[in-house]
């Protein structure tokens, strides 16, 4: 087995990882190892931008008061304050790296800043509506450039490997991880000093999401399996408006568009959102996507829609190049007539339990971006908050680590090769295939906007099944990234339900009929979720 050696390794190439890497690049040998194309993660889908007080008028406390009041009294304060206060200086290194954000026509000396919901005034910095793909571009050109920093695509790790999984004398910490070569299907070893999660979202975990194919959790679940503590499973946003079409794949309306004057209506023309919250179309992610939800299962409609016809053709193709191209596609002229969506999966506000700077309780390991929770977003992240907390979280994990020095620790440990026992390869894809179906079917049906106590045990009793199953496949045959990715979502899955069920109240993103109003007799906790390393199915009840 081949092992390679590093002072740093990143996992994970949306804007987290490759800010970390591009800081930790100026003083230490980094491996960035994504599991596709370096270009391809969620960060790179994103449309709305990064919401950063940095109008004259605007007020570090307004964004607070607006995140806060989102999170729906689990945010915690002080991190709240202090991801937010750091916004504009990291913008400004972004700036340095070659990103542009859009200027307002006319006034180059001022952003062009975007509305979006739960924000009190104007504030999200974007670059069209393809900000993601902006940020990708700059950024990976200067990892390209960095002579420390080696980018392996098609890396794809499998499990992060201890000193206690290793069995070795001392406290337990992090030396490397195996992955998987998808090109040439050998396992390998990376050992660092210090390794970072950065692997995004879990987007797949659900059958109809908004992100694109690599958001299998692999981080969370890989985290969970080496003992780590999660927070927050349960809070899982649904963009309130995905393009309704069979061949559109999810694709998003950036909330941009209702902040540019888009109004959701009903299949009769009727705007609805009034009758949920007065602020309309531009209430908070979680009480829009539940109205959608309640309009279609009252009225028996498949999708609502969003009108934004009241703009100009004109207007709209500069101010949403993508989105109106995408619909157009689609035979849908926005200008011309409402635009049908649906929600679907965007955004997990919980994740591995880490600080600001990323630190984690298992020392060589640290997370940041969304795989990690630091507890900005609390119950309902605010629009654009995540790309945010990725660029300041990245830019203080990687200054964490430098300033305690690569550990040359994990550089001695032996890392054995990893073993395949008397796996054989696989001749039944076909279980991949179902059991990947059938796992974001149960989560979309039973663990989706509206829960209930029972269909909750029911999608715990189906995933644990399945997740037994996977596990003798996962030993019986030679790995594949399709079964590293099953194995995967149906971690998480679990981790969803088991953190669903652990919340007798509904708090922001969390709504069970069994407990239709928050638990005010106690101040709001935070759900954690921490088992023994392995990951082993069992049948605990929590
Ligand atoms: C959007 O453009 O609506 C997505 C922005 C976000 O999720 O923060």
């Amino acid at each position: 087995m081949q092992v390679l050696d590093c002072d740093n390794l990143v996992i994970g190439s949306g804007l987290a990882g490759l800010m970390t890497a591009l800081r930790l690049g100026r003083h230490s040998r980094v491996i960035l190892a994504t599991k596709k194309a370096a270009d391809e993660s969620n960060t790179a889908y994103a449309q709305g931008g990064i919401a950063c007080v940095i109008d004259p008028d605007d007020r570090l406390e307004e964004h607070v008061r607006d995140t806060l009041g989102a999170g729906a009294g689990l945010c915690r304060e002080p991190v709240v304050r202090a991801l937010l206060a750091e916004g504009a200086d990291r913008i400004r290194e972004l700036e340095a790296w070659g990103v542009r954000f859009e200027r307002r026509a006319g006034r180059e000396e001022e952003y062009d800043l975007g509305q979006e919901g739960g924000h009190s005034r104007r504030r999200v910095l974007h670059a069209g509506d393809m900000t993601g793909r902006e940020l990708i571009r700059a950024l990976l050109q200067q990892a390209e450039a960095c002579p420390n920093i080696e980018i392996r695509p098609e890396l794809m790790a499998i499990d992060l490997v201890t000193t206690g999984w290793l069995r070795r004398p001392g406290p337990n910490r992090c030396v490397g991880a195996y992955l998987l070569d998808r090109r040439s299907g050998a396992v390998l070893a990376i050992r660092a000093g210090h390794t970072v999660l950065a692997t995004g979202g879990a987007g797949k975990v659900y059958l109809y999401t908004s992100n694109p194919d690599v958001a299998t959790g692999d981080g969370l679940a890989m985290a969970w399996r080496a003992g780590l503590p999660i927070l927050n499973l349960e809070f899982v946003q649904f963009h309130p408006t995905c393009l309704y079409h069979p061949e559109a794949k999810s694709f998003l309306v950036s909330e941009a568009v209702r902040g540019e004057g888009g109004v959701l209506v009903n299949a009769a023309g009727e705007s609805f959102m009034e009758k949920y919250d007065a602020r309309g179309s531009l209430a908070p992610r979680d009480i829009v996507a539940r109205a959608i939800d309640q309009e279609m299962k009252t009225r028996g409609d498949s999708c609502v829609y969003l009108d934004i016809t009241r703009r100009s053709e004109k207007f709209l193709r500069r101010r949403f190049p993508n989105i109106y191209a995408t619909c157009l596609k689609f035979g849908i002229h926005m200008a011309r007539e409402p635009v049908p969506v649906v929600p679907a999966v965007h955004f997990f506000c919980g994740g591995v339990e880490a600080g600001t700077d990323g630190r984690t309780q298992l020392p060589g390991l640290s997370a940041c971006g969304e795989v990690a929770c630091t507890g900005l977003h609390g119950a309902n992240r605010l629009a654009s908050n995540s790309l945010l907390e990725a660029m300041v979280a990245a830019h203080r994990t990687a200054e964490t680590i430098l300033a305690a020095g690569s550990s040359s620790r994990a550089a001695r440990e032996e890392i054995p090769p990893w073993q395949s026992g008397a796996a054989v390869p696989s001749d039944e894809g076909i279980v991949v295939e179902h059991n990947w179906n059938e796992v974001r079917t149960v989560m979309w049906d039973y663990v989706g906007i509206v829960r209930t106590n029972r269909r909750l045990e029911r999608a715990l009793r189906r995933i644990r099944n399945l997740r037994r199953e996977i596990r003798e496949y996962y030993l019986d045959y030679l790995i594949t990234p399709d079964i590293l990715e099953l194995r995967n979502i149906a971690d998480v899955a679990e981790l969803v339900i088991r953190s669903a069920r652990r919340r007798r109240e509904s708090r922001g993103l969390h709504y069970t009929l069994d407990y239709p109003q928050p638990d005010s007799s106690r101040p709001a906790q935070e759900t954690r979720i921490q088992d023994p390393p392995g990951g082993a199915v069992t049948d605990r009840l929590d």
